[in-house]
């Protein structure tokens, strides 16, 4: 969508994966002050995203969302100008139907202009728009309603679609929003992740700065997976030019998390100008080999071990777009290393069961 943001995928926080609808303006608060205290602000996450269940299930007289008294006693203006003051940014979430998903709270069908006129009032930065409980006409009838009228309440607003994948929201996202799932709901498995990282690689070719594919939001640090699926579902995400929402509780994360979810190489990846989401351009079994291109003549290239057995896996230049042959030096991403060989034509590496290389190769000659 031409409203000049989203540029590269956003980064940020959501509340939806690890606390559901059990939210409060205290946990809202807190994920702020975490993300500021653990330096996670300064590498980009900068988004602090209330999902559902924020609402009372009325209306005010005038017809407006009320946040909820019991959890949202102080509203929500009060929690922006808090995010903000933070040098964050803060997102809400609302629904193309009468209902969200939970059931808890009122959606925004046919009250569009209105609610996209308060969430603005509120300085609300991104709003996250569910599926749920609709009319049962074409989201492509009623997502734009939407777009318009956040258009038209004249603050600049990241619209995520959350569009399920009922009517392949790729396929008309671009105009519309500047994201859209390519997937259901996730959960905190590696048969989830890796499954929601193949349905949206299928997309790949739609995304691009202002309008990208989402395969929902992060489930690292929830507990689910090893540390190793872990570093596989942030690596895909990044290379596929995803949003990197944490969904885990950032005021609680162990240095084993931090260390995946703070590696700076890995957001530049995904932050890199070029906005090219990688496809995989090599399948082996259980052996995958996922590439695109970086900007100045990189390449980010995920070798991959979907299988139970450690294996040799090797990328070669045809297959990643590096001319035959060049010269090329290799940084693994996760090793935070140079490798000393230089490379030409491809590069071997033994790869864990359910594990990732990530390198950038950047052609030298
Ligand atoms: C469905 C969405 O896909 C989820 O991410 C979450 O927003 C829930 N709805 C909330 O009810």
């Amino acid at each position: 969508l031409a409203n000049g943001i989203g540029t590269t995928p956003p980064m940020g926080w959501n509340s939806w994966n690890h606390f559901n609808c059990l939210i409060d303006e205290k946990v809202i608060r807190e994920t702020a002050d975490a993300l500021v205290s653990s330096g996670l602000s300064k590498l980009g996450y900068t988004y602090v995203n209330i999902d559902d269940c924020w609402a009372e299930i009325a209306r005010d007289d005038k017809g407006n969302l009320v946040a909820k008294k019991s959890t949202f006693p102080s509203g929500i203006k009060a929690l922006a100008d808090y995010v903000h003051s933070k040098g964050l940014k803060l997102g809400i979430y609302s629904d193309a139907g009468y209902f969200t998903c939970s059931k808890k709270m009122p959606g925004s069908l046919g009250r569009e202009e209105q609610d996209a006129q308060t969430f603005a009032s509120w300085g609300i930065d991104y709003l996250k728009y569910d599926n749920c409980h609709n009319d049962g006409s074409k989201p492509t009838k009623r997502y734009p309603v939407m777009t318009r009228a956040l258009m038209k309440a004249g603050r600049p607003i990241f619209f995520s679609l959350c569009e399920w994948g009922d009517l392949h929201p790729a396929l008309w996202g671009a105009q519309v929003g500047n994201s859209w799932r390519t997937t259901g709901d996730i959960n905190d498995s590696w048969d989830s992740m890796i499954t929601k990282a193949d349905m949206n690689e299928f997309y790949a070719d739609l995304a691009r700065p202002g309008g990208w594919n989402d395969p929902d939001m992060l489930e690292v640090g929830n507990g689910g997976m090893t540390k190793h699926e872990y570093i596989v579902h942030f690596s895909l995400w990044a290379i596929s030019k995803a949003p990197l929402l944490l969904g885990c509780d950032v005021r609680h994360v162990t240095k084993e998390i931090m260390e995946i979810i703070a590696n700076d190489e890995v957001i530049a990846v995904n932050q890199d100008p070029l906005g090219v989401q990688a496809k995989k351009v090599r399948m082996e079994g259980d052996l995958e080999i996922w590439a695109g291109p970086l900007s100045e003549y990189r390449v980010a290239v995920v070798l991959l071990n979907r299988g139970p057995v450690r294996n040799a896996i090797t990328a070669y230049w045809e297959d990643i777009g590096i001319p035959q042959h060049s010269l090329a030096e290799a940084r693994d991403l996760w090793e935070h290393n140079t490798l000393k060989t230089k490379f030409v034509g491809n590069l071997t590496a033994t790869v864990n069961p359910h594990a990732c290389k990530l390198y950038v190769l950047k052609p030298i000659a």
